[in-house]
Parts: C-alpha cells; structure tokens; sequence
C-alpha cells in the first residue's frame, strides 16, 4: 500500500533512505521508520507521522552509520497508526528486522501457531507476525535468511513487498513481491530497493522490477539472485534502462494521480477482497459484521451516513441491502442529517462511509446517532482515522491511498465492501438461498477482471470526450443500480472539468428535465442490459427524438442502444447489484479526458480539498 527502501552498498545508508522517504511521500501514508546497520549495531527508529518527524527524532541523535538500511511508509491495514505499529520490525531474537508493504490474509493462524510455539508480539500488525514466522522457519530448518524466506512466503496468503535482513549477515538483504510493486537500483557496487525507482533514479538507471512471486537475495559487492519463491528456481532477471523523470515515476507514468488510480481500481477491489471473500469455502468473513451480528439482524433500519461520492456509494447500498438482505435502508447527506433533528433510536444501525474518515459532517452525524444509542458501523479508507475510532465497529477499503482529489477507488472498493456486507447479512436473514449466495461470490470474483476489461474502452472514451468537451451542460441518465451511478457520473465531470452537469432517474426525465433537451445538450445513458433495460431504451428514444445527443454505457454486445445512440461504450456483463463497479469506469474517463483537453487542475481542482474536515 505504501512505501519502502532500502540500501546496500559502500556509502552511509541514511541519508539515501531518509531522502528516498521523502521521494515516497506522495503515496500517502500514516507513519515512518527505518533501521541502519553498521555490522554491531542496529540503529531502528520509527514513529506515527511524518518522514520530516522520523528525521526529526533520527537526527537528535544518529549514533549508527551503516552501509546497510531499510525504510518504509506505512498505510496502516491491520494495527492502527501508533509508534509500535510502524515498520521496521523485528524478530523475537532481535536478529531480523523486516519492512512490508501489503496485505497478509492468513496472519491469523499464522500468529496462533506462531504464539503457542512461544513467539510474543508487540504490535497488532500481520507483518510482524511475517518476520517471527521467518525466524521460526530459519531456526527450525537451521537455514539462511534466503531459504527460510522462501519456505515462509509459501505458508502465506496475501501480498507483500518486503525487504529483510538478518544482523548476522551485514553483507546481505532479502526481498521477495506479490502483488506490492518491488524495484532494485543496479549502482555501481551498491544495490538500492524501493516500491518504485524514485528514491534511486538520481543515484542509477539500471534496475530490476521483481515479478509477482519472485524473491531476491542481494550480497554487498557481489550480485542480485532472483528466485521463483514457489520452487526457489533461478530467474534470469531482465535489467532496464529507466527512461522516466522523477514526476512520470510518482504517477506510475501516468499523467495524474486520478488515472493512476482510476486503472488501479482492479487491485484496490482485489485488496478489498482480500481475507473476506472466501469462495472456495463459499463464505464472507468480515469481524465487524461477525461480532455484531445480533445487532445488524436485529435492526428496525440501516441508515446511511455520508457526504459526496461517498453517499452515493450508500445510495448503491441502499438498493443492494434491500433488494437481497430485505433489510430496510436510508440513506442522508451527514451535512442535513446532523442537523434535523432525527429519529434515532437504539434499534436502528448506522453505516457511516468515508474515504478520509475525517469528514466533519460525517462524523457529526455518527456523534448524533450515537448520542441516541444507534450501533455505528463506519467504512473507512484510512485506518485508525476519526471516523474509524468513532464508529463502535466497521470495515475497511483496502484502496491504499487515494491521492486525486476526485474519489475513483474509493467509490468502488466502498461499494466492494458494503456488498460483501449485504450479501453476509442476506445468507444470515436466508434471503438468499445457498446457490444464489454461491453464485454471487463466484461473481464478484470477476470483478477485478472486468474492471480491467472496462478500463480497456479508454482510448475510445477519449474521442467522444474530445467531440463534447465544450459542452456546457450535461445529463446523467440510470434506472434502478444504475441511478446513484449517473449521480456519482455528473459529480465527478462537475467537481475536474466545472462543465455543470445534473444525474436523474431515467423516468424522471418526462417529469421536468426533458425540456432541457435539444442538439447541445450531450445525454449520458447507463443502459445496461440489467433492470428495467427495455424502459431505458424508450427513455433514449425520447431523448433522441428531440436531438439529444446519446452517449450510452450499454453491457458488451448491445445492439438495440447502439441503433439509437451517437456513441456507445461497453462494459462487461454481470449481475444487476454488480453493474456500479463497471459502469462507473467509463463515466471516470470521460471526466477525466475532457477535464484534461480543457486544461483544469485535474488532480487539486480548484475550490476543492481531498478532505472536508470543516463545516
Ligand atoms: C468526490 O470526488 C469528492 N472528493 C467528495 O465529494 C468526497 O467524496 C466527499 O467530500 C466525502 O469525502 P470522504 O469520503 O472522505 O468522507
Ligand atoms: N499490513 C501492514 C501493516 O498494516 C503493511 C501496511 C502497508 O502496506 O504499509 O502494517
């Protein structure tokens, strides 16, 4: 999710990850640490906050050079943003110092097993309970570093970047990736690691991108072995010539941080899968919905709390927890929730959504709720924000850091998990059979797939940005699912290019907005071919009656909408309650193309700030 580095070679490791820290910053994250070695002694310091206070309270007394180091940035999955939770960690024995970047699914049983075989751990982390299980591995086997990481990765479910040293061996570090980013600088006699080549590409242009289940062990002087960390074969690794700049670096080549990740939405989904979405066992596992079970059966109502794109993602929640849990849902902007006097009662259960967990209106309205005696239940995007803490229980995306100030991965990793919740409450109400459950898991399994198959349109997205961008207005058409999405559709075209645009239930069109229609006005129309498709196909033959001008968002292979549209774009099919996670790839595009072909601030438009911590 976020950031590491590290150093072998001739000159002082600290200055290089400190500044190669810094390089990272712009993938966000909640804490900081690094570990320096000189051959006696480790010199590890880590804290909550930012690089600027790791070097802060570094610099107040650095006592250790070293040649060998490692660093990491911490966007917190599992343990809170604290001190004892920031990487680097060690080992019981206090001979290996680990950092991480990822998710470990299975650390759980990992750390049961870990603790009856005596090991302690001092923080809440699953990347502690990683190193101990390489140390575990390492002293029963009686084998070097590099074995015992190779034979503890494939106890492991999950992913990780993870650099590792052991203090008995100052000549050597271990890393090992699957699905985290892991790069090698190639120097002359000296040898760099980092989630991407930005805290090395001063210092050489030659490197390494480790492949998905590959692991390298790199010796001081000597070389860099890659090794399939299945089978420990060797791999003949390709070493590159970078040609990016610092800035393509930090946006992964990408020209904005709000297309990096928008294209990163499959592994966001994927992330937010992780450890919950069990189809094999066909099962849901998520702690907060688990250990409160009794409460969310029992509620008289979900009432949803959210501003932005974040009530929309509870207006997609609302027809998806309705329509197969049977439970009934509301859904209120924070802003006018806190201040309308509600009824609360205790019966009633609150989910608060938040990318940031730190919007004030929201956290308003879960104070309120809670002053009532409601269950609060927040989805949150950063762990231990103030939402989080606030919320008696909850569920995080695992997004890693949204940086754009328009929300993309958030929207659809939110809607990930409140569908993970809605269909885990469905199968507890048995409002849904066995099969339909079953059936509905081996879906969403190929979700990220057909994001990345949507994603795919985005060549084709940009011409027909390119022939509407200097439209003045725009509408935003969808029925059903679909209605919150062509909302969230008009918002994200609003908030970069601040070309105005309105979303409306498709049938609300002939109650007022359709005399708005004529040749200027470009109509976006999510017809899917889910729902009410057929009503939808008579609304766009209103509109093109009167000469709007018809983009459709039709399911691959359409044929009747392409008859009528001027453009059509296709998104994968899938089920109906499953369509917003598709359907909103393409609306991100065009926002994005005609925000950018009209010149805007695409990543900090103006008047806009990420988090809204005020009223
Ligand atoms: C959406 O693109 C905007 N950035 C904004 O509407 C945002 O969704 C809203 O401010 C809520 O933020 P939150 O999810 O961090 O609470
Ligand atoms: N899962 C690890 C933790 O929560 C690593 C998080 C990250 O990628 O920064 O500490």
């Amino acid at each position: 999710m976020c950031g590491i580095v590290g150093y072998i070679g001739h000159r002082e490791a600290y200055p290089i990850i400190i500044k190669g820290l810094q390089r990272l910053e712009y993938r966000g994250y909640d804490s900081a640490g690094i570990a320096l070695y000189d051959g006696t002694q480790i010199k590890l310091s880590k804290t909550k906050g930012k690089v600027s206070d790791l070097k802060n309270k570094l610099e107040a007394d650095i006592t250790t050079n070293g040649t060998l180091g490692i660093g990491h940035t911490r966007w917190a999955t599992h343990g809170v943003p604290n001190d004892v939770n920031s990487h680097p960690h060690y080992s019981n024995s206090g001979d290996l110092v680990i950092i991480h970047n990822g998710i470990i699914e299975n650390y759980e049983s990992l750390k049961k097993e870990l603790v009856k075989r005596g090991y302690t751990f001092k923080s809440d982390t699953d990347t502690e309970v990683l190193v101990n299980l390489i140390e575990d591995v390492k002293k029963h086997e009686n084998i070097k570093l590099g074995k015992a990481v190779q034979i503890a990765l494939n106890q492991v479910v999950g992913a990780y970047a993870i650099a590792v040293f052991d203090k008995n061996k100052p000549n050597e570090i271990v890393v090992a990736r699957l699905g985290s980013p892991l790069a090698i600088g190639i120097g002359d006699d000296e040898f760099f690691i980092a989630s991407d080549a930005s805290p090395f590409i001063e210092y050489t242009k030659n490197a390494i991108y480790l492949e998905d289940e590959e692991m390298a062990i790199i010796r001081r002087g000597k070389n860099v072995k890659v090794r399939k960390i299945k089978d420990d074969s060797l791999v003949d690794p390709y070493v590159q010539e970078l040609q990016l700049n610092l800035e393509q670096i930090e946006k992964g080549g990408f020209d904005h941080f709000m297309l990096k990740e928008i294209y990163e939405q499959p592994s966001a989904i994927l992330d937010t899968f992780r450890g919950r979405l069990l189809t094999n066992e066909a099962i849901i596992k998520m702690v907060g919905v688990e250990d409160n079970m009794k409460k969310f059966l029992a509620a008289n109502r979900i009432i949803i709390v959210a501003c932005g794109t974040s009530w929309h993602a509870g207006l997609v929640a609302e027809y998806i927890f309705e329509d197969l849990a049977r439970i009934p849902v509301e859904v209120e902007y924070a802003s006018e929730f806190r201040y309308r006097n509600p009824v609360i009662t205790e019966n009633d259960v609150v989910i608060a959504i938040s990318q940031s967990g730190e919007t004030a209106d929201t956290l308003a309205a879960i104070k309120l709720a809670k002053s009532k005696g409601a269950f609060v239940f927040g989805v949150c995007n950063v762990v231990g924000s103030s939402i989080a803490r606030e919320s008696h229980a909850g569920a995080y995306t695992h997004a890693g850091p949204e940086i754009g100030v328009a929300s993309t991965k958030a929207f659809t990793t939110q809607i990930t998990v409140l569908t993970l919740m809605a269909l885990r409450l469905a199968r507890a109400k048995g409002t849904i059979s066995s099969s339909e459950f079953r059936h509905h898991l081996i879906e969403l399994e190929t979700i990220p797939r057909k994001v990345e198959e949507a994603l795919s349109s985005d060549a084709y997205v940009q011409t027909v940005a390119d022939i509407y961008k200097n439209a003045t207005n725009f509408l935003y058409l969808g029925r059903g699912y679909n209605f919150p999405v062509a909302l969230e559709g008009a918002l994200k075209l609003k908030e970069i290019s601040y070309i105005h645009a309105e979303g409306y239930p498709a049938a609300e069109m002939k109650h007022g907005p359709i005399a708005l229609i004529d040749e200027h006005m470009p109509v976006v129309v999510i017809a899917t071919k889910k729902g009410h498709y057929e009503k939808v196909v008579s609304n766009i033959q209103e509109i093109k009656s009167r000469k709007g001008k018809i983009i459709g968002i039709v399911t691959k292979g359409d044929e009747s909408v392409k008859a009528l549209a001027d453009h059509v774009i296709e998104v994968p099919e899938t089920l109906e309650c499953l369509t917003p996670l598709l359907t909103t790839i393409p609306l991100q595009l065009l926002s994005y193309h005609i925000a950018v072909m009209l010149g805007k601030n695409v990543d900090q438009p103006r008047n806009l700030a990420k988090s809204v911590t005020v009223e």
